[in-house]
């Protein structure tokens, strides 16, 4: 457990192999004993504060549940109703907080150009570790509860998986980038054939393509984009569309000067997403992948929209072994890098 004591968790990319190796271990001991209904008190009275500038199921309540289940306490933190709304910066937030407590997490992720650099310059200021509850980069809670379902099904060696990771439609709201990033990111280190199709415009971060294509030459993986949702299932092992938001309209976001110009932003996003109505995972697809292929999502779904329900509720969906998966890799990296005080 020490190696990793102190240390943030913003980007798998920062992060070497052997660190996520030992996180996946954690968590699959952690799940273990959780299954076993073995007590893991591994942060008794510690405090992790759960700073949420969005809204959550799933990561809120793996949090809050696995510091109860690691003996410690997660405290719930509303960016609107604290002084974060009136302008306190990241710095002074985290500088506060970790004096208070012994690991701070944040989900920033609605912005694209300014949730990563919230988390790094709260790292920069406080001493215990910040985890990244989802930003507008990476969602590295997720990927790594996907990695772990992954390993679950497959075993340690993923080397060879064909993964299609696609955009989808979605007539609910402008997604964050971070999901799409995060598994192309994450992926290709394990040598995986990565595969993102996307619609024209809604182009990923180029420093997260460019991690993509560099992790292949050291994993062996491969990855490739295509403009086709049909041509990245065709013999896929796995199948993961979501959507995602325009690129230029998610980056001029953080221009907009209020509400109405957010609104605006947004509206012109989905009647963006609607030219592509036929971008769902339905039976069909699912065809054109292999006989044994999965289908994952992070949650939630649209349903009829991203996903049918025949799939998402079918013999190939793992969409809740995932969601499960989300507790126990929270736990893991608190408990990996959160640390009692004195710290040494
Ligand atoms: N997948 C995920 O992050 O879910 P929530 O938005 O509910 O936390």
């Amino acid at each position: 457990m020490s190696m990793m004591k102190g240390r943030d968790y913003i980007e798998t990319q920062d992060l070497s192999i052997e660190e996520i190796q030992h996180l996946l271990d954690t968590s699959a001991e952690l799940k273990e004993k959780f299954h076993r209904g073995e007590p893991t008190p591994l942060l008794p009275n510690q405090t992790a504060f759960l700073l949420f500038f969005d809204k959550s199921t799933r990561t809120r309540n793996a949090f809050e549940a696995g510091m109860t289940q690691l003996g410690g306490h997660a405290h719930f933190l509303d960016v609107a109703l604290s002084q974060i709304s009136h302008g306190e910066t990241a710095a002074d937030t985290g500088r506060i907080l970790a004096a208070m407590g012994h690991g701070i997490c944040v989900r920033h992720d609605l912005i694209l150009g300014q949730g990563n650099q919230y988390l790094r310059e709260m790292a920069e200021a406080s001493d215990v570790p910040i985890i990244n509850m989802q930003c507008d980069v990476d969602h590295p809670t997720q990927t790594l509860a996907d990695l772990l379902t992954l390993r679950e099904l497959h075993g340690d060696n993923l080397s060879g998986l064909k993964v299609a990771v696609s955009w989808a439609y979605s007539p609910a709201y402008a997604k964050p980038l971070s999901v799409p990033q995060g598994l192309i990111t994450l992926l290709t280190r394990f040598g995986m054939k990565v595969t993102l199709a996307h619609p024209p415009g809604y182009d990923l971060l180029e420093h997260t393509v460019d991690h993509a294509k560099d992790n292949t030459v050291k994993s062996g993986g491969s990855f490739e984009i295509v403009d086709s949702m049909d041509a990245a299932f065709e013999d896929a092992d796995v199948v993961y569309p979501k959507s995602w938001g325009v690129r230029h309209l998610m980056e001029a976001k953080i221009a907009a000067k209020d509400e109405t110009e957010l609104h605006a932003i947004e509206n012109e996003c989905l009647t963006s997403n609607a030219k592509y109505k036929d971008w769902i995972c339905d039976g069909r697809r699912m065809k054109l992948a292999r006989d044994h292929a999965v289908y994952m999502h992070c949650l939630p779904a649209d349903r009829g929209s991203e996903v049918t329900d025949e799939v998402i509720d079918g013999e190939q969906s793992i969409v809740f072994q995932q969601a499960e998966n989300r507790l126990h890799t929270a736990k893991a990296i608190m408990a990996c890098t959160m640390r009692e005080r004195p710290f040494s």
